[in-house]
């Protein structure tokens, strides 16, 4: 982007030359006043040489200043509102000529008569001397819409009111703007749906693993146990052996299928809800980790819908999870509580802490995303979700949902 900050102010201060050429004018006129009383007809005194050539400088100085600014200037009579001159910049952003612009009041330019407060801001400018538009929308001769910033004062030169506007361009910059916020909202949806996907997925998978496989290696139990009564009384030992340990082959892997499904989705949470399948999954966890945790459900009636009980399950096992992968925590408390249409889910934990805004600048994979993660889920159902945690002051997960009934057991 072209103008900084800098360059604006700089031109904030061309108030400052415009007041510097009026007193060099004055001091001329007295020079040159005095000169005619005491010398009548001769030549220019030297200091009134000197202040000439001061009042050229500073008036090409003041020139350049305005004509080069990457800002639009803009200056006008401040009893009449008239425009006194306006510099190239700006006529250029506006497409008017230096001449449509000249001796127009403000209103009378096409581009402030949308502004239908622009009289009311004059009106405000001449009685407190300055007004600030942080984001003014104009329209330029030919009907491009642009947004401006607008800044203007009123400073007294030479007796005369007069007031300096200055106008930035930030079309651009909100363009920009408004592009990453656009392409945030996408991301962000983009997380929610992937992680839809992924627990769809993982649902139809835990149902396969249990259901078919399940089922297959079941039957192969009941048909080897078939085989087993079947075979004649003066059967090897080592035939029964190895049936035998085919057996526990099979119910082996059975155990194991079993927890692959739990792990992936746990069907529980469809047939039973979300208070016994936090039991189920504490009480698992704690025999896994070897640590206390209670577990307080009150004013808990009645099912939510589907989306918001698997969203607060997966919630409960990353925090979970995160205590733990990094807490060192000795106790854990979870609290789910309903208050009429609010569903509170809290997390706690007396752990180790951690600095939330420091991790939160941190980017992956330094930081994980499993907070992230849970932050959008409980966002895209209307949640509000927070993290309060400080070093060697443990951690505190904190989540509201808005309480949704359950229209019908959805398996
Ligand atoms: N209960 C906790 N106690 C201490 N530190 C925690 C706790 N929960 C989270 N943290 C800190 O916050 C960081 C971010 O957690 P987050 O769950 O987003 O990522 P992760 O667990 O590191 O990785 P991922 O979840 O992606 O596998 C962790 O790396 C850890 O430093
Ligand atoms: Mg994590």
């Amino acid at each position: 982007m072209h103008h900084n900050s800098d360059h604006f102010q700089r031109i904030g201060e061309k108030c400052e030359f415009i007041s510097e050429i009026k007193n060099l004018f004055r001091k001329i006129k007295y020079l040159e006043e005095s000169d005619k009383k005491n010398k009548p007809g001769l030549a220019p005194a030297t200091g009134l040489r000197h202040v000439r050539r001061e009042l050229k400088d500073s008036e090409i100085r003041y020139r350049r200043l305005f004509e080069s600014a990457m800002d639009g200037v803009l200056i006008l009579n401040a009893v009449t509102g008239n425009i006194v001159d306006v510099n190239p910049y700006l006529t250029e952003l506006l497409s008017y000529s230096h001449d449509e612009l000249l001796g127009k009041k403000l209103w009378e330019i096409g581009s402030f008569k949308d502004v239908a407060s622009s009289k009311t801001a004059f009106k405000k400018l001449q009685k407190k001397g300055y007004v600030r538009y942080e984001d003014l929308p104009l329209e330029t001769k030919n009907g491009k819409k642009i947004d401006v910033e607008f800044v203007s004062n009123v400073y007294l030169a030479d007796d005369e009111k007069v007031i300096q506007c200055n106008i930035r361009n930030i079309t651009e910059h909100k363009r920009a703007e408004l592009k990453v916020l656009e392409s945030q909202k996408a991301l962000r949806m983009l997380m929610v749906r992937l992680q839809e996907t992924q627990e769809l997925e993982q649902k139809k998978l835990s149902s396969e693993l249990h259901d078919e496989i399940g089922q297959a290696l079941t039957s192969i139990k009941i048909d080897l146990a078939i085989i087993t009564k079947s075979l004649p009384k003066d059967c090897s030992e080592g035939i029964l052996g190895r049936l035998n340990e085919i057996d526990s082959i099979i119910d082996n892997i059975l155990m194991q299928i079993h927890e692959m499904a739990l792990h992936l989705y746990p069907h529980m949470l469809d047939e039973l809800g979300l208070i016994p399948t936090l039991r189920w999954y504490t009480k698992m966890f704690t025999k896994r980790l070897n640590i206390e945790l209670e577990l307080k459900s009150t004013g808990f009636r009645g099912r939510m819908d589907s989306v918001s009980e698997t969203i607060l399950y997966r919630v409960c096992q990353e925090a979970l999870t995160n205590i733990a992968k990094h807490a060192q925590a000795k106790k854990i408390v979870i609290k789910v509580c309903r208050r009429k249409s609010v569903l509170e889910l809290s997390i706690l934990d007396d752990g180790i802490g951690f600095n939330v805004s420091k991790t939160e600048k941190l980017q992956y994979p330094k930081h994980g995303i499993g907070l992230l993660g849970i932050r959008e889920r409980i966002l895209s159902i209307q949640g509000n979700f927070k993290i309060e945690s400080a070093p060697d002051r443990g951690t505190r997960l904190y989540v509201t949902v808005p309480w949704r009934k359950r229209e019908h057991v959805q398996n």
